[in-house]
């Protein structure tokens, strides 16, 4: 397979496919109990169709936006997902150097396979630090202070991973991180032998954001579900998700955000933006499709702060579909990871260019100019 006949998302899962060991494709792959959630996320964009008016005079296209007090010039950018020098070696690096060249913010996760200090200092577009509040309160404490030394652009906190989601694909083929060699996935690894050796050869894997306070996840063997339920604290509210917003005091995000009356609270405890979200299908399994609950979300506080459309996106159409109805942006996690898996940072470089050619070219067939020239009145829902 080649990088050059990657024209969509599914061509690069496939790419992925090929190159990564059965446990570590299937944990980008896979969602929560059934996968319910998983397919409705990207189903859900069928609900209605664009509408196109013609004869606009479309040569220049503006398909920049601005969100999370950042200009980024297309209206996608790349959610913060865990241990990417999993998925490929280059990683995190990879990521943020595609996400540079392509002018958009991209995220790194607490769980990421490159430091804070790293990021901030090597890539210049902007940046966000995904934070999931651990019971170690110096943890905590010193990720949020180690974004602030590196200049980060934002703080989103996720809220919707309060405990491990139901993986069974992960419970399958038993993925921990750091990844652990079993009689069971031995055959998987060792069908994958470029990754392997890459995994055995380069810079040792941890998770230096938190290998410093905790060994579980860089030394201790853990499924991701178990580490979430074990190490991160059930006790997180509101009074603390406003504490830290404050403790931030610069562009702080809400990610996992699905009902009105929880994107209100956001509102109210000085949040700037909200991802709507439910982590890719990958927690609660049953819940109702970001792209379901925009409208009402907007209506509700498109006002107040930014609402960005996060999961299920595959198409520029989908994107189209979603600023519409009044999304600042979309985001997504597996659209890029795939092909970070299928060829690093020119993997990741060809998946962008593939979203913001149709991106483009939807817009010219749809006739508008720039992105808030969309608007309901372009869709018709079934
Ligand atoms: C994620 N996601 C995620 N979210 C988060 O807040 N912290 C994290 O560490 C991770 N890690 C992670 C790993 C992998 C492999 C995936 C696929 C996802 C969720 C991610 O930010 C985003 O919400 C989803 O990926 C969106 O759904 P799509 O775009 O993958 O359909």
């Amino acid at each position: 397979m080649r990088l050059n006949k990657c024209h969509n998302v599914d061509d690069f899962r496939r790419f992925a496919r090929r190159r990564l060991p059965s446990p570590v494709f299937h944990y980008i792959d896979g969602g929560a109990d059934d996968e319910a959630t998983l397919r409705r996320n990207t189903s859900a964009y069928e609900g209605c169709d664009l509408v196109p008016n013609v004869l606009a005079g479309v040569e220049e296209i503006d398909m920049s936006t601005t969100v999370l007090g950042q200009k980024i010039d297309m209206p996608l950018f790349l959610s913060p997902t865990a241990l990417q020098r999993l998925f490929h070696w280059q990683g995190e690096r990879a990521v943020g150097r595609a996400a540079e060249k392509f002018g958009t913010y991209f995220g790194i996760s607490s769980l990421a396979t490159v430091g804070i200090e790293e990021i901030g200092e090597t890539i210049s577009s902007p940046k966000m630090f995904q934070l999931y509040i651990h019971k170690d309160k110096g943890l905590n404490r010193a990720m949020v202070e180690a974004c602030k030394a590196a200049q980060f652009d934002a703080l989103t906190l996720t809220v919707d991973t309060i405990v491990g989601g139901n993986r069974e694909r992960c419970l399958n083929t038993g993925f921990t991180s750091p990844p652990r060699i079993t009689p069971r996935s031995f055959l998987s690894y060792a069908a994958k032998p470029a990754w392997g050796l890459n995994y055995l050869l380069r810079e040792k894997f941890e998770l230096p954001n938190l290998s410093g306070h905790i060994g579980e996840g860089s030394n201790v063997a853990l499924s991701i579900g178990d580490y979430f339920t074990t190490m991160l604290d059930q006790s997180l509210d509101w009074d603390t998700a406003e504490q830290i917003c404050a403790e931030w005091g610069g562009e702080f995000c809400l990610k996992g955000i699905m009902s009105v009356e929880d994107a209100k609270r956001a509102a109210d405890i000085g949040a700037t933006a909200i991802m709507i979200s439910n982590h890719g299908g990958r927690q609660l399994d049953g819940s109702r499709a970001p792209f379901d609950q925009l409208a009402e979300i907007v209506d509700a506080v498109g006002d107040r702060l930014d609402v960005i459309c996060d999961g299920g996106i595959r198409r520029g159409s989908h994107i189209l579909k979603a600023l519409s109805i009044g999304a600042k942006a979309c985001s997504g996690g597996r659209l890029y990871l795939y092909a970070l898996a299928a060829a690093g940072q020119a993997g990741v470089e060809r998946a962008l260019g593939n979203l913001r050619a149709e991106i483009e070219r939807d817009m010219k067939l749809m006739g508008v100019t720039s992105v808030d020239q969309l608007s309901r009145d372009n869709l018709r829902w079934r």
